[in-house]
């Protein structure tokens, strides 16, 4: 018999506490979280070097949430539809590499159009499916209670941690298959050592047997990327601006967003969308709760985000530099995006 259950799986020893909402709803989340920097610091290192950036993390305030939410529907912005379309299309594949007790493990939670479409594969195999969404944010919660309308046979444990910290926990949790996913090429917004060490420790933290599924954008024509990334509603534009009101609400900036405008272009030599913020003309600008008085030049540009895009054979080395096995791969038919399964052994 193999040992399992929450009865016996010690989450006490791991620093973890246990919330019960019901009998389908449950969280862990540990007694003291890694300590991290706090925005105001990270914000004060960022903006006071010679070349100044914003971690793109810091997009999704509410509002920013809602933007990206507002983006994902856009005509230009392809790769939510294009995913959507491939998960659409790869039941009859996927089922083969489930079994009735294989847990669904999420990193970001998500009640969307997409994790609906692998939940539903699940629960086409499984009388019962436990779907474990990992995300720092309590944000979990929310999405968690949707869910549970929808589906009567689904049973949620929320883990509030980072993907590493959360994926070690399952670690230890039961004997039981996971398949782990990680969709919207979320990934191509690490940097490539990032990337790198993100798959790494995603890697060691899987049991033998455990199973990962990543969607990745793919290279494509450069005007097809940068309307993606620019679109004509200016909805991009306002998403990227937002981090500033954020900084000037959260951390008593004084940004004036009309001296900023939304600058993002494909470097095709590094493959990626670069997204910056540009100063429209020489401007000073305080941040008290950074402790910053910045200084910035007309045209300096102020860096918020890369998103990689990959080719069929990157995305091959990428994860067998990891560590993983290729099971399968699928594309849409424009070969827009990708979706990967890959496994440890
Ligand atoms: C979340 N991430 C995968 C999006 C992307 O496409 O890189 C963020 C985004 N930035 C601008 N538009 C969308």
């Amino acid at each position: 018999m193999t040992s399992c259950c929450l009865s016996d799986f010690s989450y006490k020893k791991l620093n973890y506490k246990k919330y019960v909402v019901d009998s389908r709803l449950r969280y862990f989340k540990p007694h003291a979280t890694k300590i991290e920097k706090s925005f105001a610091e990270e914000i004060s290192f960022s903006l006071s070097q010679d070349s100044k950036f914003i971690n793109p993390k810091f997009f999704y305030d509410s509002t920013g949430s809602s933007l990206f939410e507002t983006i994902c529907s856009l005509p230009e912005y392809y790769p939510t539809r294009t995913e959507i379309e491939i998960l659409k299309s790869l039941e009859s594949d996927l089922l083969p590499f489930l079994d009735k007790e294989t847990k669904l493990v999420e990193l970001g939670s998500g009640a969307s159009v997409k994790t609906k479409l692998i939940i539903d594969i699940f629960t086409k195999l499984q009388s019962k499916t436990d779907y474990f969404p990992i995300d720092i944010s309590e944000i979990l919660a929310e999405s968690s209670e949707q869910l549970l309308k929808d589906y009567e046979t689904l049973h949620i444990t929320g883990i509030i941690d980072t993907y590493e910290g959360g994926l070690e926990f399952l670690k230890n949790y039961d004997e039981k298959k996971n398949l782990i996913i990680f969709l919207g090429s979320s990934f191509g917004n690490f940097t490539p050592d990032d990337g790198k060490l993100f798959l790494k420790n995603i890697f060691s933290t899987m049991k033998s047997g455990d199973l990962f599924l990543i969607g990745l954008d793919l290279v494509k024509d450069k005007n097809i990327l940068e309307s993606a990334y620019d679109d004509s509603a200016d909805v991009t534009a306002q998403f990227n601006l937002n981090v500033l009101s954020r900084i000037n609400n959260e951390l008593d900036g004084d940004f004036d967003l009309n001296n900023f405008s939304h600058y993002s272009i494909y470097n095709e030599n590094e493959q990626r969308i670069e997204m910056n913020l540009k100063s429209l003309m020489p401007q000073s600008v305080i941040v008290s709760k950074s402790n910053l008085h910045l200084q910035l030049v007309k045209n300096e540009l102020i860096h918020t985000e890369y998103s990689h895009k990959y080719t069929v054979n990157q995305i091959k080395q990428i994860l067998n530099d990891a560590g993983f096995e290729i099971k399968k791969m699928w594309l849409d038919e424009k070969k827009y995006f990708s979706l990967t399964l890959v496994s440890k052994n």
